[in-house]
């Protein structure tokens, strides 16, 4: 390739569904895939569940490539006619129930859109891709993520392709289900399914319940930072648009039937991040409340069954596929802080009755 060449020269738009595309990564990677594709046709299907948020999408409502149809992924005669009406050959599912405690105060809601929805979801496509004589362009991406793999201990190795699957919470087991799924649906009926594990994700647009978003908001409110245990805990941590970038690559040059992990080889106790996010709000924010926002830390009782440490080798998207990340933690924490500072419009309205009510049950 020359130095001037486009790697996007010959490359034929696509027609891409994108599932949970109101969610936080789902609605990443809508930006990035119509900055980068503006000639590609976009439908985001979601059920905006209390997750998803379609003002998140509001720039793109306009454009002519792009379609939000609000709906569930469980919806077998939706998903039918979208994918036929709209001749998709590409699914991002990114659609999921997706945080741990909620799974713990109520399992049956991961099952359903988790398990139940990616069947639903890879059964249209295996029957949309064999009416279509199983074009050999068509893609479904399973996202999911490394808690699949269970817990580490402080030696262990990192999370490779071929770790076990030992999922430890009602969340990372539904996500399990639906990997063996899609896997099950390549090795059985060639449908060309690629499956991603990903480390934890930061950055724009991340609902308020998440440890990063969580402690950013209560710095800016004044509101006790609550650390699980005794937060040595450990994750690896991925800005959100490094995660993009990789997930593309994947479908460009992912091989059907493979999994690829994908991490940002960062590894930070949680109070350690803490920590750093509270000397960034103390540097960046004008005014807050309680300063420093480390006197704000307060320790809280255990998630039950909380994974000690997350980690991934992301070897093999690396030398088989090119892809590295290119934000570093401290880098991206700083964008992510500077972000939320900027965007109280985005983030106040979240914070609702229906929010607070979880919030009591979880930090009462
Ligand atoms: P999120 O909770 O922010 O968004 C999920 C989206 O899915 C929401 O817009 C919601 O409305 C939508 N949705 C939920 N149930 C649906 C249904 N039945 N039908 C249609 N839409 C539905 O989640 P996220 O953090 O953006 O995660 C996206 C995906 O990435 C998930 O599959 C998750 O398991 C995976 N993942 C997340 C992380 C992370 O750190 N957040 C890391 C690795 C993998
Ligand atoms: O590893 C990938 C996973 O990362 C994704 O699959 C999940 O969808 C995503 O939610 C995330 O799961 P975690 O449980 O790791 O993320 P969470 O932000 O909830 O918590 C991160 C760490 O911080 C974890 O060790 C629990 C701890 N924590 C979390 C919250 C919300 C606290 O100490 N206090 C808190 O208030």
């Amino acid at each position: 390739m020359t130095a001037n060449s486009n790697p996007n020269e010959n490359r034929q738009p696509h027609r891409i569904l994108i599932t949970g595309g109101a969610g936080f990564i789902g609605s990443n990677f809508v930006y990035h895939w119509y900055t980068k594709y503006p000639d590609d046709r976009i439908i985001v299907l979601d059920a905006l569940t209390y997750a998803g948020n379609r003002q998140t999408l509001g720039n793109l409502e306009t454009k002519e490539n792009f379609r939000f149809v609000k709906g569930d992924i469980c919806d077998r005669s939706l998903v039918d006619t979208l994918l036929k009406e709209e001749s998709i050959d590409t699914v991002a599912h990114f659609a999921a129930e997706s945080h741990v405690d909620r799974s713990i105060l109520g399992p049956a809601a991961f099952v359903q859109t988790n398990v139940v929805g990616t069947f639903t979801l890879l059964e249209a496509f295996r029957h949309h891709w064999q009416d279509n004589e199983r074009p050999e362009n068509y893609r479904f991406l399973h996202v999911s993520t490394d808690e699949v793999y269970g817990s580490l201990g402080p030696d262990d190795p990192a999370f490779s392709e071929t770790t076990p699957y030992t999922p430890n919470s009602p969340y990372s087991a539904s996500k399990a289900g639906s990997d063996h799924l899609a896997r099950a649906y390549f090795h059985t009926y060639k449908v060309p399914t690629i499956i991603t594990n990903c480390s934890n994700n930061y950055g724009p647009y991340h609902f308020p319940e998440k440890l990063i978003p969580l402690m950013c908001i209560n710095m800016l409110l004044g509101k006790p930072l609550p650390v699980y245990g005794d937060g040595q805990n450990i994750r690896d941590w991925l800005y959100v648009r490094d995660h993009c970038s990789a997930l593309d690559v994947v479908i460009h040059a992912g091989q059907p039937g493979e999994t690829y992990n994908i991490g940002g080889n960062n590894e930070v106790k949680n109070i350690d991040l803490v920590r750093m996010l509270c000397q960034l709000m103390d540097e960046l924010a004008p005014e807050l409340p309680v300063r420093p926002c480390e006197k704000l830390i307060t320790f809280v009782k255990d998630r039950p069954g909380h994974d000690r440490r997350y980690a991934i080798d992301a070897t093999k998207i690396k030398t088989e596929l090119g892809w590295s990340p290119s934000v570093t933690v401290e880098q991206g924490l700083r964008q992510t802080v500077e972000w939320y500072l900027a965007n109280p419009d985005w983030w106040k309205p979240l914070l609702s009755e229906e929010y607070l009510a979880y919030y009591q049950k979880v930090y009462a």
